[in-house]
């Protein structure tokens, strides 16, 4: 249920006892701030100290959000004062500015966990780590290269065309966000019943990608 043990520290508490005693994983943690609250988090803190936890990687979101509003970045502020852990960032960076701007007000925090903005832009990573804003040369080209590898992966693993094309309309939701016209472009890549017409519309999004 997502987000639905935030607010029952024992619950945490009675999985990871288990996971300890019955397996050597080393675990890690993955949590918003809470559901109702972004305070909901300090109660599990104390929990998680009892055990040998990696990181804690927070969504600086509550559950109640969805995904929807900004992240709430006081309140991280907060886990980082209240917690012994070591903990990553994660929310809402799609952008080489936006990570700049994060790690700015927040010096400490040298792990960071990127999820839709990966996907819509794959480059984004590379881009973080080589502190530039500049896209390679050959982006159409590697993007393309990346996409066929997708595709490709897909059509070995799954039984039936028509899963491909949907696992790859799923991630072109993502792509058309960093495309000129992403509502046109994604409606394109959606109207494609037939592998032949996928691969039409992949052809003149590229076509427009590289004039952008
Ligand atoms: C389609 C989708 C599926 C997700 N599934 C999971 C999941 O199974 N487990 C999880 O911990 N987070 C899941 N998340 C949340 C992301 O890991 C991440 O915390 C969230 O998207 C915020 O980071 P972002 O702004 O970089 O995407 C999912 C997010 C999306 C959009």
């Amino acid at each position: 249920m997502g987000s639905g043990l935030i607010n029952d520290p024992q619950r945490i508490d009675a999985v990871l006892k288990k996971a300890h005693e019955e397996s050597d994983i080393i675990v890690s943690m993955k949590m918003r701030m809470g559901y109702d609250e972004p305070t909901e988090i300090l109660d599990v803190f104390p929990i998680l100290d009892k055990y040998p936890i990696k990181n804690v990687a927070i969504h600086a979101r509550i559950g109640k959000q969805l995904y929807k509003g900004g992240v709430d970045l006081d309140a991280f502020e907060k886990c980082l004062s209240a917690s012994n852990q070591k903990i990553y960032y994660n929310g809402d960076i799609t952008t080489v500015d936006e990570f700049r701007e994060m790690k700015k007000r927040f010096p400490t925090i040298d792990h960071w966990m990127i999820g839709r903005g990966l996907i819509a832009d794959p480059f984004l990573p590379t881009m973080i780590k080589n502190n530039t804003v500049e896209y390679p040369e050959n982006k159409v080209e590697i993007f393309s290269r990346f996409i066929q590898e997708l595709f490709e992966g897909y059509a070995s693993a799954l039984s039936g065309k028509s899963h491909v094309l949907t696992k790859m309309t799923s991630y072109w939701e993502y792509f058309t966000q960093t495309f000129p016209d992403p509502h046109k472009t994604y409606k394109r890549i959606k109207k494609a019943k037939t592998i032949e017409a996928y691969e039409e519309a992949v052809k003149l999004n590229l076509d427009g990608f590289s004039q952008f």
